[in-house]
């Protein structure tokens, strides 16, 4: 089972579109399993894929902060299941400071969970909270989307002092890779920062990049992924390619 966490603290950058989409790409393109679990108390991925935040049985806080075993927290839908989130998370990082092992509880559930999936895709909220922290002690990558802006490589030096201050919790680490998302061709700026990223991260940028797409946007609003809101749009393409690139860094780790 690969975790692949989605994170980047700035906001609005296209964490949660790559999220869903990405893992309903692995399970429709690459027949995975994937389990989605929504660490944001905005709950954006859970209510995009069609899934009712306010008639949940159990959300994440439940999971950690009471015990609640995480089976019970899962919801299926069509092609995914999911751990949804709603406003129960939004205080968590004050009741989490409590717990000793604080960092590491969303590990361990993980670890002690019999989970049948091939990929655990977590969508984090637009901060470095504990609750992200516990995301990246659990996972094994992280995937950073980003916006090819002017501000865009603000904020990624504190994303990866913590990243690397946290492979001493958690020694497989490592960023999986960097997606360009809303990307302008056309722009001077977009293709300026474009290179930068490039610069900055080598290896680790994805050659696949998400175009600004109307129909990324407006696939959330019908409860729908794009690949069943349109697939044969350019934002379900792009998603397809990226899938591919992700499904063969795990058939080629030696590349990484
Ligand atoms: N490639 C794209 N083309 C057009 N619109 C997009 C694209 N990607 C994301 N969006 C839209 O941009 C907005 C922000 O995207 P998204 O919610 O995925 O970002 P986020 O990083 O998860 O935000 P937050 O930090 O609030 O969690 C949303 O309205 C989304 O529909
Ligand atoms: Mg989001």
């Amino acid at each position: 089972m690969e975790i692949i966490a989605i994170i980047n603290q700035k906001g609005g950058v296209g964490k949660t579109t790559t999220a869903i989409n990405l893992a309903c790409a692995l399970t429709l393109i690459g027949k995975k399993r994937v389990l989605l679990i929504d660490l944001d108390a905005q709950a954006n991925a859970t209510t995009s894929l069609g899934v009712d935040k306010n008639a949940l049985a159990h959300t994440l806080a439940d999971v950690l902060l009471d015990g609640v075993a995480l089976d019970k927290a899962i919801v299926k839908t069509k092609h995914l299941d999911i751990v949804g989130a709603n406003r129960d998370l939004a205080g968590m990082d004050v009741l989490l400071a409590d717990a000793d092992d604080a960092p590491i509880l969303l590990k361990n559930t993980l670890q002690n969970s019999q989970l049948d999936y091939d990929y655990v895709i977590m969508d984090c909220a637009p901060s470095l909270s504990l609750l992200t922290v516990n995301a990246l002690v659990a996972t094994d990558g992280v995937i950073i989307p980003m916006q090819c802006e002017y501000y865009a490589l603000e904020g990624v030096a504190d994303l990866m002092a913590t990243i690397d201050k946290l492979t001493q919790l958690n020694p497989k680490l490592h960023v999986r890779g960097v997606v360009r998302t809303m990307y302008d061709g056309r722009s001077i700026l977009t293709q300026d920062v474009s290179a930068e990223l490039a610069n900055y991260f080598g290896e680790k940028l994805y050659k696949t990049f998400i175009p600004r797409n109307i129909r990324l946007a407006e696939a959330p609003s019908f409860g729908k992924s794009i690949f069943e809101y349109e697939k044969s749009s350019a934002g379900a393409r792009a998603y397809h390619k990226l899938a591919l690139e992700v499904l063969k860094q795990t058939e080629q780790p030696s590349l990484l």
